[in-house]
């Protein structure tokens, strides 16, 4: 499955399968996301906007289009569909030196 991940005016491609969630895609492209709750779903800092493609979010089914965006936590959600685009906002971006955004 190919994943594009949108970073402001930088995109990354990755492929990863549906075990990967989105946090580990980007992490795999050097941009880790702040993870505060350790992936468990409960900070929200790891909010991403599924842009389109199919996608599991917590095990359920959901399909995202440029007509029907899908807010999600990237620690819950992982690809299944074979092109997947999601957009980051830097504010869930662990930034490089370490502080959280
Ligand atoms: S890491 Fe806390 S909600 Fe995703």
């Amino acid at each position: 499955m190919k994943i594009r991940l949108q970073f402001g005016d930088v995109v990354v491609e990755l492929f990863g399968g549906p075990s990967h969630t989105l946090a580990d895609v980007a992490a795999q492209a050097g941009r880790p996301l702040s993870m505060l709750c350790g992936g468990r779903g409960r900070c929200g800092r790891c909010r991403v906007v599924l842009r389109s493609g199919r996608f599991l979010v917590d095990g359920r089914p959901v399909e995202a289009s440029v007509d029907h965006p899908i807010p999600s936590l990237a620690c819950r959600t992982g690809p299944a569909g074979p092109l997947c685009e999601v957009d980051i906002p830097p504010t869930s971006l662990n930034d490089a030196a370490g502080r959280i955004t």
